[in-house]
Formats: C-alpha cells, sequence, structure tokens
C-alpha cells in the first residue's frame, strides 16, 4: 500500500497489510510497545478470527538483516457487516510522535470504509493520553464507558473509554 505525500510521517516508512502468518512480527511488536504483551499464540488466534486483518508500518530504509525494512508499527482491526473494530495500536517507543499512529489509523480508517463499514469503535484506557489524544484528534468520539475493564500489570483497574467515528 502506498501513501499519498501529505499522510507520509517521516521518510522511508510505507504501510502494509499483514495477515495471520505475520503473527510474529505482529507480537514482537506487540512486545516493544506494550507493558502487557499478547503472547504470540493468541496474536495468532486474534488475526485467524474471519474479518480480522493488520497493517504494519516498515522503516523502508533496510537494515543489514533484513532487505525488507523493520516494522516500525503495526495496526490490527476487525469488520462485522457494517461495523468495524480497531482492535489494538502500537508504536514502539523510539518511534513515537512521528506520526506513525496517526498514519496507521487512517490508512486502517480508509481500508475498513472500502471494505463497507460506516461505523468505527474502539476501546481505550481513561490512563492512556497518547492514545485518547490521537483518537479525539481523529474524530472519535467517546459514547460509553466500561468501569474497571483492564487490568494493569500492577493490578490497578482501569476504565475503558469505548469511542465512535462514524465514516
Ligand atoms: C498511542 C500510540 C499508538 C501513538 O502513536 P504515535 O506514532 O506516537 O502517534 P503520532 O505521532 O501519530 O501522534 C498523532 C497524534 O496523537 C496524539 N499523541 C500521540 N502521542 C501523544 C502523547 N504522548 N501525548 C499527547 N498526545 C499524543 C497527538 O494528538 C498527535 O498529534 P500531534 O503530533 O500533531 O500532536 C503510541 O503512543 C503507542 O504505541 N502507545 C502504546 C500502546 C498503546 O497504548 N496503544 C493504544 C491502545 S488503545
Amino acid at each position: 500500500m502506498t501513501l499519498h505525500p501529505p499522510d507520509l510521517p517521516i521518510e522511508g516508512i510505507r504501510i502494509a497489510p499483514i495477515g495471520v502468518e505475520g503473527f510474529r512480527v505482529i507480537a514482537a511488536l506487540y512486545a516493544l510497545a506494550f507493558d502487557d504483551p499478547w503472547p504470540e499464540p493468541s496474536v495468532r488466534e486474534l488475526l485467524s478470527v474471519p474479518g480480522t486483518w493488520g497493517l504494519i508500518a516498515l522503516n523502508s530504509v533496510p537494515s543489514k538483516s533484513d532487505s525488507s525494512g523493520d516494522p516500525v508499527g503495526f495496526i490490527l482491526a476487525r469488520i462485522v457487516l457494517d461495523e468495524a473494530e480497531i482492535l489494538s495500536i502500537g508504536v514502539p517507543p523510539n518511534w513515537r510522535k512521528a506520526g506513525i499512529g496517526r498514519a496507521l489509523l487512517t490508512a486502517a480508517l480508509d481500508q475498513v470504509q472500502e471494505k463497507g463499514a460506516n461505523k468505527v469503535f474502539l476501546e481505550v484506557g481513561k490512563d492512556n493520553p497518547a492514545a485518547v489524544a490521537l483518537y479525539t484528534d481523529m474524530a472519535f468520539k467517546q459514547v460509553g464507558l466500561r468501569k474497571k475493564y483492564y487490568r494493569r500489570s500492577d493490578g490497578a483497574l482501569i476504565d475503558a473509554l469505548v469511542m465512535q467515528k462514524r465514516l
């Protein structure tokens, strides 16, 4: 997939679709981006559910070991009929604040619209200002609250905001 120039976050980043065969790449990105990552088998299972797919951001200036470029972010989404859900998005700490998250979300929203969705939901922890700011900036609105929805690694129970965007 090629992003139009204004959407390119930083030079050399491209966004590509990834299927269930990419579960190891996604799990590795999860481990870098989240304190409580998902293990490889859970990622594989998630990607095997019909209607589920992902995009990854690749730094296309290739490293010596990998001619296709290093993965620097991912997004997972699911479509059921005309509704889509953003299941997860993550960018490793050293690549944040460079526009990669926004580019991944923009590309995923384009894809779900093309696939026939007219609204998109997601859940986000109230304790995650970066993600809430990204979604708010991309015109998601809060439509619900799930009390004590996430258990963090320190045992804290955190409310989730349910956010929606109409396409
Ligand atoms: C949320 C996350 C994906 C954002 O990725 P990113 O590549 O850093 O985001 P971008 O650089 O594209 O930022 C886009 C917008 O998001 C908001 N934003 C991103 N990081 C922010 C921060 N630390 N504080 C406040 N706002 C922030 C801003 O509105 C920003 O726009 P701006 O750069 O014009 O100010 C990233 O912080 C991450 O991986 N976090 C850990 C995993 C996670 O929590 N995922 C979400 C689970 S629901």
